[in-house]
């Protein structure tokens, strides 16, 4: 009977009715404001800490395959170019900046007097901390910045002219890069870092060789004959999904 009674008052207490009814009301107002938007709603610290997650994560996996297979460290001195995924230029910053971090937890000997000392107060931050530290931030971007200007800046142009490209945005690069070394881009190796925040990475090398034959659009199924696997190279692919 008493519970009866209070189902009773439930159901015609107006007060409690339309209350009730309005926080519905609201919720679901919420909800659909928030499916009306064309875009993900998104949350920039914690996205920014997954994006440098998977950074770090790809990176030890790359650097894992090459100590394998070359019998020696891995550091970016490896490495002539570093082309990222770019959706605004900042980023590309913090990630090299972030990969220079990790060299430097690695002890890489490139970074010996390259003021690097600075970032000694940060080694034994703990790791989960260190993605949203704005201190390490600022000194691992000053300590990155010579090796930034060297090795990733000419792969800038075409990401910072155009915008936001998506996945599409490591390949301007890449564009960029050949636009502004063309001549001086035989054997030399490139890092490339793709993300998508859905969330899937992948890190992967390539290596420049002077033309062969005449690459045209007319002729790309020959030239990227995907039967011939010297096209490719396997080597030093590191990738990350979730
Ligand atoms: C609104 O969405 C949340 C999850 O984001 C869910 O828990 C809640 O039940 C939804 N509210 C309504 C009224 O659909
Ligand atoms: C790097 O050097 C420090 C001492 O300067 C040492 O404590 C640390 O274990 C070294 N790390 C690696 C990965 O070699
Ligand atoms: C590439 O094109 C140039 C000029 O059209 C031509 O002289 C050369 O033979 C071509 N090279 C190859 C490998 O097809």
């Amino acid at each position: 009977m008493a519970s009866r009674k209070k189902k009773k008052m439930w159901a015609f207490s107006p007060w409690m009715s339309t209350s009730l009814l309005r926080l519905l009301f609201r919720m679901r107002w919420k909800n659909l404001t928030e499916l009306a938007s064309e875009y993900p709603v998104v949350d920039g610290k914690l996205s920014q800490t997954c994006y440098l997650k998977a950074l770090d994560l790809c990176y030890g996996r790359l650097c894992e395959k090459f100590e394998k297979a070359e019998g020696k460290q891995f550091s970016l001195a490896e490495v002539d170019s570093v082309v990222c995924h770019s959706p605004y230029n900042k980023l590309v910053q913090k990630s090299f900046a972030r990969l220079v971090y990790n060299d430097f937890l690695r002890n890489a000997s490139y970074l010996k007097g390259s003021g690097s000392a600075s970032l000694e107060p940060y080694r034994c931050m703990p790791l989960e901390d260190s993605y949203t530290n704005r201190d390490l931030e600022k000194v691992s971007q000053q300590v990155a910045k010579p090796f930034y200007v060297e090795k990733v800046e000419p792969a800038t142009l075409i990401p910072k002219q155009v915008g936001n490209k998506y996945c599409a945005s490591l390949y301007g690069g890449l564009a960029s890069l050949l636009h502004q070394k063309a001549s001086d881009l035989h054997g030399k190796r490139a890092l490339m870092f793709s993300y998508g925040s859905g969330l899937a990475s992948t890190l992967f090398s390539v290596q420049f060789h002077e033309g062969e034959g005449n690459f045209t659009l007319s002729n790309i199924h020959s030239v990227l004959d995907a039967e011939n696997e010297d096209c490719f190279e396997s080597f030093c692919t590191a990738g990350f999904f979730l």
